[in-house]
């Protein structure tokens, strides 16, 4: 671009706003120990009695999305605390969020060493969670892996363009397309389910155990 002559003092005076917020929640359950060492359990049996399924798990044991029949009333509590979140971060239009029914699938993940989860989505419900129920040793040296990864999905738009393009925040940062959570056992991370998201490979020793939930609700 060229000077513009007469007009080279015009000043912009901008505000920015952030838009299209999305929730994500990181949740630190207290007082839990006691739940999470059943549902620990419940899953070691599970894990020893039937076969894996294949999901977005590289290497590592995936249950069926049936834990709440197995899982005891550990896993009753934790489905109902994981509702309680996922509605509190819920409004429906002209609707009060307490009259729906509100369901959860529940499965188990047991990764082994170098185990990892592709980036994936959970299609067809509003919420997705995760529950952390042990997070494996750490190694000799060197860091423990396994952090839980968020994809930014409006990443693709702007990757067609120019890859290394990024949008500054309202910090005047520019913002990050993948977001990595580190986590522990006894965390409860909610979001919306279709955002992408994947597990770091399990870098520690010993087995990592994760719980997975889909939220939603009826009618
Ligand atoms: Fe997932």
């Amino acid at each position: 671009m060229t000077a513009s002559g007469a007009f080279d003092g015009i000043r912009v005076r901008a505000e920015q706003v952030g838009l299209f917020e999305t929730p994500i929640l990181h949740g630190r359950l207290a007082d839990a120990d006691a739940m999470t060492a059943a549902l620990a359990a419940a899953i070691r049996a599970r894990h020893a009695a039937v076969p894996s399924l294949s999901r977005s798990n590289i290497g590592g044991w995936h249950s069926a999305t049936d834990m709440l029949d197995w899982g005891g009333p550990a896993a009753t509590a934790l489905a109902d605390i994981a509702i309680r979140m996922a509605r509190r971060c819920s409004h429906f239009e002209g609707r009060d969020a307490a009259s729906f029914e509100w369901t959860c699938k529940m499965w188990a993940n047991v990764s082994p060493p170098g185990a990892l989860n592709m980036s994936h989505a959970h299609p067809g419900v509003l919420w997705a969670a995760v529950y952390y129920v042990d997070m494996g040793a750490p190694p000799a040296s060197g860091e423990t892996g396994g952090e839980l990864f968020f994809e930014d999905p409006r990443f693709p738009i702007p990757l067609m363009r120019m890859p290394g393009f990024r949008l500054r925040g309202i910090d005047g940062q520019p913002q990050p397309v993948e977001h990595r959570m580190p986590t522990a056992a006894g965390d409860l991370v909610l979001f919306p389910a279709w955002v992408r998201h994947g597990v770091r490979p399990h870098a520690g020793t010993g087995d990592r155990i994760s719980i997975a939930m889909n939220i939603d609700v009826v009618g």
